[in-house]
């Protein structure tokens, strides 16, 4: 069977990692670990893209080399992983003997096809900003910004990449292949973007302007343009495992859909001969106060901040249940608190404490077998009846928010069967159909915990093995049957305290 391949964008390495790029790294892993729990062989690849201009600006900013620099930024978004539980099968450098040689050997491919050309371009070029500029970039008087410094006008010769001759075959691919961009409204805004002609690619910088980047094969006076480089990465991490390509998806955010991965990444492959991906998911932007989160930015915070205050599972419920996949989200600690509070700490925590104090108290220890479903128990099992299918046919469609808003409801539900029935009083009653009822309400609490948690394993794997663990729960290999509410506990031991999500000591750093 061939795995299902899933791949993110591959981090600029000219700067440290923010909620942007933890937010991508997490919704990957979710989809992966989603797949994976259906039965799926999954090859999960991340990495850096560490080529470029603004590379060499940064490192030269510092005195240090380009690769001594790209060294520790990398390290950074490979240690960022670990700590957000987010599991790559691989991760993949573009400095990497590996990626440069299928680089290379592709811009030969392509050179020899005739899809790249020489070309001599005259414009205006800013050495201050080292890039040509356009008439839009002039003040309004005619004369050029203060920040581009001095401004020549220049020929210089490149390569460029013939975009052109292909744009009708992308848009009948696009036009024929409805869904492969998700979500739906993207894919329009591809085709949209291709009602204008394309212009050729200039894949190409003379050695002189940047040297921070993969020679070209067939001239060693010129590097790779970086988007070119970077886009390979997708292939080159899995040239070496036959059968893998193509991916099915590549996660990506919705600044870089319209060119590279939607033009530029796909006329390539299709140019080459290479088959192309399964489709792209573009999701949206982390906003502070309805600005976007970047390095340039500066309100940038550091996501780590919060997953080492609360943990990492706290962190991923919180990205998966806030943000709708393809939408823009406002990222405030106060929401992420609300969130953490009332649905983590008092909805589902407040839900495993019962489980296992009542147990404890009223059960010996041991999960009961259910005996009597009485209305109360009928309701729960209906409700789940809907709400476990519905979580994996929400998760096909990357509704993680709304599973998880289900799965919550369904949580909600249970703390209020568990009012109703009040294990507590029937304790206290000598009635035989009472304890029935008690012994029942124990098994009906401990089974819904237990579907609860398998529905969000993807989500936060760490607190749906712990909860298992304090049930005396061992999963099946099969996902699925997991999610059938069934008799699985009964007799099982269960832990007599398990503490989820404590209290925060002092508010989270605004
Ligand atoms: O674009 N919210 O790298 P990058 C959500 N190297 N996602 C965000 C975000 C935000 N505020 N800011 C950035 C690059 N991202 C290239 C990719 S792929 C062959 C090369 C996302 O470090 C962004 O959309 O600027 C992109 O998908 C990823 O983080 C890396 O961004
Ligand atoms: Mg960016």
């Amino acid at each position: 069977m061939k795995p299902f391949y899933i791949t993110t964008a591959i981090d600029y390495a000219n700067g440290s990692p923010h909620l942007g790029h933890a937010y991508e790294k997490v919704l990957t892993d979710v989809i992966a670990r989603f797949r994976r729990q259906l039965g799926d062989t999954v090859h999960f690849l991340t990495g850096t893209d560490e080529h470029g201009q603004k590379v060499q600006a940064s490192a030269r900013a510092r005195g240090i080399a380009p690769q001594a620099f790209v060294d520790a930024v990398s390290q950074e978004f490979r240690d960022l992983l670990p700590r957000l539980d987010v599991r790559p099968d691989d991760f993949i450098r573009t400095t990497e003997p590996r990626h440069q040689r299928v680089v290379r050997d592709l811009l030969q491919r392509l050179y020899d096809q005739g899809e790249i050309y020489r070309a001599e371009y005259r414009g205006f070029y800013s050495t201050r900003q080292e890039q040509f500029l356009q008439e839009k970039d002039r003040n309004p008087d005619g004369t050029w910004p203060e920040l581009f410094g001095e401004v020549t006008e220049i020929t210089e010769a490149n390569y460029f990449f013939r975009l052109r001759k292909h744009q009708d075959w992308l848009v009948a691919f696009l036009q024929s292949h409805e869904g492969y961009v998700f979500p739906a409204f993207r894919q329009s805004q591809v085709l949209e973007f291709l009602k204008e002609p394309l212009n050729d690619l200039c894949i190409s910088r003379p050695r002189e302007r940047l040297e921070w980047g993969i020679p070209l094969p067939f001239d060693d006076q010129y590097v790779t343009y970086v988007w070119f480089d970077a886009l390979v990465n997708y292939y080159s991490a899995v040239v070496d495992r036959p059968g893998v390509w193509p991916a099915d998806y590549h996660v990506i955010g919705k600044d870089i859909l319209v060119p590279p991965h939607a033009v530029y990444w796909l006329i390539m492959l299709h140019a080459a001969g290479i088959e192309l991906p399964k489709g792209i998911i573009a999701h949206g932007w982390w906003l502070q106060r309805g600005a976007k989160m970047s390095k340039s930015t500066g309100n940038a915070l550091n996501p780590l901040d919060l997953v080492d205050q609360f943990g990492s599972d706290a962190f991923r419920y919180f990205l998966m249940r806030e943000m709708n996949v393809g939408q823009d989200s406002d990222f405030t600690p106060e929401q992420f608190l609300v969130r953490y509070n009332s649905e983590l700490a008092n909805n589902l925590g407040n839900l495993v404490n019962r489980t296992l104090n009542m147990t404890t108290r009223f059960a010996g220890g041991a999960v009961p077998a259910a005996e009597s479903a009485e209305e109360p128990e009928t309701a729960l099992r209906e409700l789940w009846a809907q709400t476990g299918p519905d979580v994996v046919a929400l998760g096909e469609r990357f509704q993680f928010h709304t599973a998880l808003e289900r799965t919550m409801a369904f949580v909600t539900a249970t703390n209020a069967y568990v009012e109703r029935r009040a294990p507590w009083k029937l304790g206290k009653s000598a009635d035989p159909a009472d304890q029935a009822r008690l012994r029942t309400s124990l098994a009906t609490m401990a089974e819904a915990l237990r579907l609860a948690v398998a529905a969000m394993q993807h989500v936060i794997p760490g607190t749906t093995a712990k909860v298992n663990a304090v049930l005396g729960h061992r999963p099946g290999a099969v996902w699925k049957d997991e999610l059938v509410w069934g008799g699985r506990l009964a007799g099982n031991p269960v832990a007599p305290a398990l503490v989820l999500f404590p209290r925060p000591e002092k508010p989270a750093a605004a």
